[in-house]
């Protein structure tokens, strides 16, 4: 059985991604210190894990090193996922210490632990595409020079490079991730599927920023993004790697809106109504994925469809709806 300690587990990619591990029969650490949400969604998040066999959950803020090695010498992980971070482009340019407390000096105290048991745990990093920021070209490749427009971007950027000093000067074996514009059930708070759902839902406006030229995004399926990850749990993994992740799902933000407001009306009988705001200057404006790297290292590529994914959303809010309209 592997052991396998995820930062970030009462968020969102971290409890998806716990649960298929633990159902996958493997040891599951999970750490989190529930800063980034209210308590109720930590708790409808993380509960269904606690309830399972080959779960160990502890509560512990990354940047507490002490503890992190106590439990890393404990239990010896094979392999750690480090997703705890503050997230969020938009409050990353107002809370600005915490992000690069968090991302940074997170990621350092994370990356410290595999090195101080010294056990050759392999290490999958959670980056972003929010690290490419203004390019000249449409398409992302990881051959392209990061180029951040927000703290966000920077925070992940500087984590990526302390994980690559690590991994070249202490032979840890590595990958990065840069994930494009997660989504799914369990979703994130900030971000656009859950916000428009949130403002349909109390008849408030959804503001789109830009249109379908400026505003393009890749989406990525939660499972698609636990496949991936799965895939490489299982493959040999000797020196330092950086892919790209999504689905291969590009839209641009008035077709994401459609496909969104057909759906939150058929499926939960709510009207979206949607109003212009100009683009933000921090904001990536095209963020599409070139996805032949990862796709060449793996063998395959899982692509759900937005639309089967945001289904899959919404039955999810449905089904925990009571919850979602308590938050204001
Ligand atoms: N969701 C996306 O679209 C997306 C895209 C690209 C990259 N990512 C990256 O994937 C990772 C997971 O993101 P997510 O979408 O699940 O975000 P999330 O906000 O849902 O989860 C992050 C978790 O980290 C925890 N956390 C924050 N600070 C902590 C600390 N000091 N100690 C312990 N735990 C702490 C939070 O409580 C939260 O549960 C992050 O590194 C994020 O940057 C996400």
């Amino acid at each position: 059985m592997r052991r396998i300690l995820i930062t970030g587990v009462g968020g969102f990619i971290g409890s998806n991604l716990a649960e298929n591990l633990v159902t996958d029969n493997n040891l599951v650490i999970g750490v989190d210190n529930f800063s980034n949400y209210p308590k109720t969604i930590h708790s409808l998040y993380l509960s269904p894990l606690l309830k399972l066999n080959n779960f160990i959950f502890k509560n512990i803020n990354i940047l507490d090193s002490n503890k992190l090695l106590r439990i890393s010498k404990k239990y010896q992980p094979d392999w750690l996922i480090h997703c705890a971070a503050k997230t969020g482009v938009r409050q990353s340019m107002v809370n600005i210490n915490a992000y690069y407390r968090t991302n940074v000096i997170g990621s350092l105290s994370v990356l410290e632990i595999v090195r101080l048991i010294n056990k050759k745990t392999k290490v999958i990093l959670f980056s972003s595409s929010s690290v490419y920021g203004f390019q000249k070209s449409r398409i992302l490749n990881e051959k392209l020079k990061p180029n951040p427009l927000n703290h966000y971007g920077y925070s992940k950027l500087l984590s990526e490079q302390i994980a690559q000093y690590y991994a070249k000067t202490f032979n840890i074996p590595l990958i990065i991730l840069r994930p494009f514009s997660v989504y799914g059930p369990r979703p994130r708070l900030d971000m656009a599927p859950f916000l428009a759902i949130k403002a349909a839902e109390q008849s408030k406006p959804f503001y789109k920023y830009g249109s379908n030229t400026n505003n393009f995004r890749d989406w990525t399926y939660i499972d698609d993004l636990i496949k991936v990850v799965n895939i490489l749990l299982n493959k040999p993994l000797k020196s330092y790697q950086i892919f790209n992740v999504s689905s291969a799902s590009p839209l641009g933000i008035d077709d994401f809106l459609t496909i969104l407001k057909n759906e939150l009306h058929s499926k939960l009988n709510l009207k979206l109504c949607i109003k212009k705001k100009k683009s933000l200057t921090y904001e990536m404006k095209i963020a599409i994925s070139d996805n032949s790297k990862l796709r060449n290292y793996i063998g395959v590529y899982p692509t759900t469809t937005f639309q089967i994914g945001v289904i899959n959303l919404l039955k999810y809010y449905q089904q925990h709806r009571k919850i979602y309209r308590s938050l204001r």
